[in-house]
């Protein structure tokens, strides 16, 4: 089996290219090992996957029935916010599912970590289309009807809530759930006592940022290793065996990611303009961000919490239980850069290829770069289209509200908005930019569409 897969994977390897800022490169081995091979237990059968539809509201329903097969497929793809793979475009399956030996259909790392921006799919870019609860929702809804056996995950996410807002997911806290039922060795523990969870949803980190950084995370806790990456999998399915199996799988994965380039912004920038800009990115934000060019530096700051101003439920979500588990397990056995166990706020990202991660923050309330800039004038609530980029302001082309519509009121339409008013959801704080004039945040906002 095995031989037969890494055969796939090489001569696949050889033909297929995939997009990474521009150009064409030959797939790297770890991208190949993310499409392919499946690390956790199925979610849901091919056949719940073509009956999804039935659960749909009757509006949808006629209009799917009325489709061609390839706009069945699209519909699909936007329901859940899954996006075809960028080489096998014919793919039944999207860039964030793979398939197992029994056709079943596995969550993999793209779900969270490969979108699409300006209508062009990215592997490595945030998915910030991702609907995992409705797609969860159908799938539990489905397999009731057509009588299938419920998974861990439709159980699961009845107690811990997947994401309220499409592109954000409650990761963090699944990742908080699963370690609950672990020993530091990573055996599973089924009666250990449960761990407070502070449910709250973020926008998934660029992976292009990643080479950059000592520490991942919203708060830099966590030396950065292959080992980390494998937080994922701790499903019960998963015990210390299938953990030392995986393990050299996820080295190559890790290549994969420290591999990866930003993408160039694809529309006109004003060049002059963009050298006054980098003048003033240089006095106001380097300190903290860095510097990008040939002799990029980057000072992996975490700024305080009360310096920093945006919404605190994320740092808090995590504590001392959380940091000291990770530091005494296998995740961090390996490693010789020790874990930050008392971080005092969020870590200021290395800001490549910044154009193409909206929306902005780590719960990614701010949907343009324009706002960033202007925090008194950032929407209360928005929503963005399917695939519209907006060139004026830089990021996503969105509607904005005072409040959510009142007629928006099944959970499956009031994901499509982002109301920064909700708890974990705040748009506030990272003044930074306030005191510069409008002609400084207008060299500045052309500066950032060159990094
Ligand atoms: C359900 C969504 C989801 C899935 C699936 C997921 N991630 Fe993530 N990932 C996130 C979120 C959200 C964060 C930010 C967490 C934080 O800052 O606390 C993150 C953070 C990371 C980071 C750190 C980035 C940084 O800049 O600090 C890496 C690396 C990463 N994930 C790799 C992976 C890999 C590899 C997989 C598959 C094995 C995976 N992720 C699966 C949502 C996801
Ligand atoms: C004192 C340190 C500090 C300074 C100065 C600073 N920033 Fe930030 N910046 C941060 C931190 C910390 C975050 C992450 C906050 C969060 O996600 O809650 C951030 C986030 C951002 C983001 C969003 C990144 C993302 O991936 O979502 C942008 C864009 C940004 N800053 C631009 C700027 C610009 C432009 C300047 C200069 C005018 C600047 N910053 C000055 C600390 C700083």
């Amino acid at each position: 089996m095995n031989r037969v897969f890494l055969f796939v994977s090489i001569s696949m390897g050889l033909v297929s290219t995939i997009f990474a800022g521009g150009k064409s490169a030959p797939a790297h081995e770890g991208y190949r090992l993310l499409l392919d091979r499946g690390y956790l237990p199925a979610d849901f059968s091919q056949e719940v996957w073509e009956n999804l539809w039935r659960v749909w509201g009757p509006e949808d329903r006629k209009k799917y029935e009325a489709a061609s097969p390839a706009q069945k497929q699209a519909m699909k793809f936007e329901r859940y916010g899954f996006q075809p793979r960028p080489n096998e475009p014919d793919s039944d399956r999207p860039l964030q599912y793979t398939r197992n030996d029994a056709g079943g259909w596995v969550m993999n790392c793209f779900t969270c970590h490969g979108g699409k921006v300006n209508g062009v799919v990215i592997p490595g870019a945030p998915n910030s289309h991702i609907a995992l609860q409705t797609l969860i929702d159908d799938v539990r809804l489905s397999k009731l009807s057509m009588g299938n056996e419920l998974t861990h995950m439709d159980v699961g996410s009845l107690m811990v809530p997947l994401g309220t807002t499409r592109g954000t997911t409650n990761a963090v806290i699944f990742g908080v759930a699963l370690a609950s039922f672990r020993d530091a060795d990573l055996n599973y523990r089924p009666n250990s006592p449960p761990r407070p969870m502070i449910h709250h949803d973020l926008d998934a980190p660029a992976w292009w940022i990643v080479k950059r950084k000592s520490h991942l995370y919203a708060d830099g806790f966590a030396p950065r290793s292959h080992r980390s990456l494998m937080q994922f999998l701790m499903v019960p399915e998963n015990g210390p065996k299938q953990f030392a199996d995986f393990e050299p799988d996820f080295q190559k994965i890790y290549d994969y990611i420290m591999s990866l380039e930003a993408p160039k912004y694809p529309f006109a920038i004003n060049q002059s303009l963009a050298a006054e800009g980098e003048k003033v990115f240089g006095r106001n934000c380097a300190e903290c961000h860095g510097t990008y060019g040939k002799e990029a530096e980057y000072p992996n700051r975490v700024v305080a919490l009360d310096e920093i101003g945006t919404d605190p439920v994320r740092y808090r979500a995590l504590g001392p239980l959380a940091y000291e588990f990770y530091d005494r397990s296998w995740f961090n056995r390996a490693s010789t850069v020790p874990v930050n166990k008392s971080p005092e706020g969020y870590v200021a990202p290395p800001l490549d290829g910044i154009w193409a991660s909206a929306p902005y923050l780590h719960n990614g309330s701010v949907p343009t770069l324009w706002h960033m800039l202007h925090s008194d004038r950032r929407p209360v609530v928005w929503k963005r289209s399917e695939d519209g980029y907006d060139q004026e302001r830089v990021g996503l082309e969105v509607e904005e509200f005072s409040s959510v519509p009142s007629d928006v009121t099944a959970p499956v339409d009031r994901r499509y908005y982002y109301d920064t008013t909700r708890r974990s959801k705040s748009a506030a704080g990272h003044q930074f930019p306030d005191p510069l004039s409008e002609d400084q945040k207008r060299a500045l906002l052309e500066y950032l569409k060159t990094l």
